[in-house]
């Protein structure tokens, strides 16, 4: 998550040359604390993207790369409206799904997207294969505006 204004969460990022104050988050404990010791700048905090501790409408832009896959189909509505809650109105989100889990087609595809994120203006939306670390993978870019 990202913005451009000053806030409670979030310190100067990296590039501090851009502007931006970003704020990253994972359920897990491990991996704030490991992107912390690489990425000096952002904050790093333990939480669940369906209760998020930020405040509304503080966020120009949301960037989840590999999250909503993860999340059980009942949770996809909320988890939108979570996401939009903390986005400005106007706010992006960058969502990369991905079509596997676990190595097998999981049930993701553009309905399940457009469902869940009901109510967003969605900009961009086109499957493809990225190459990965160790390999490829199919996913499913999507480009919304809250
Ligand atoms: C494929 S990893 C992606 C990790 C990282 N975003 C990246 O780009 O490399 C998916 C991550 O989603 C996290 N996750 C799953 N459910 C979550 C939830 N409800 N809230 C926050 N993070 C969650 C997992 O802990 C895991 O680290």
């Amino acid at each position: 998550m990202a913005r451009r204004r000053p806030g409670p969460v979030g310190r100067r990022p990296r590039g501090r040359q851009t502007g931006w104050r970003v704020a990253g988050l994972d359920l897990s404990a491990v991996a704030p604390a490991a992107a912390a010791q690489r990425h000096r700048g952002p904050a790093y905090l333990q939480a669940s993207v369906l209760s998020l501790p930020l405040q509304s409408s503080s966020f120009d832009a949301d960037l989840d790369r590999g999250c909503f896959h993860y999340l059980a189909p009942g949770d996809r509505p909320g988890y939108a409206l979570e996401l939009h809650r903390v986005l400005r109105p106007g706010g992006r989100l960058l969502l990369r799904a991905s079509l596997r889990s676990a190595g097998m087609r999981n049930d993701i595809d553009e309905d399940v997207i457009l469902a869940a994120f009901a109510g967003w203006r969605v900009e961009l939306m086109q499957r493809t294969r990225i190459p990965s670390d160790t390999r490829s993978l199919d996913v499913l870019p999507v480009r919304l505006t809250a």
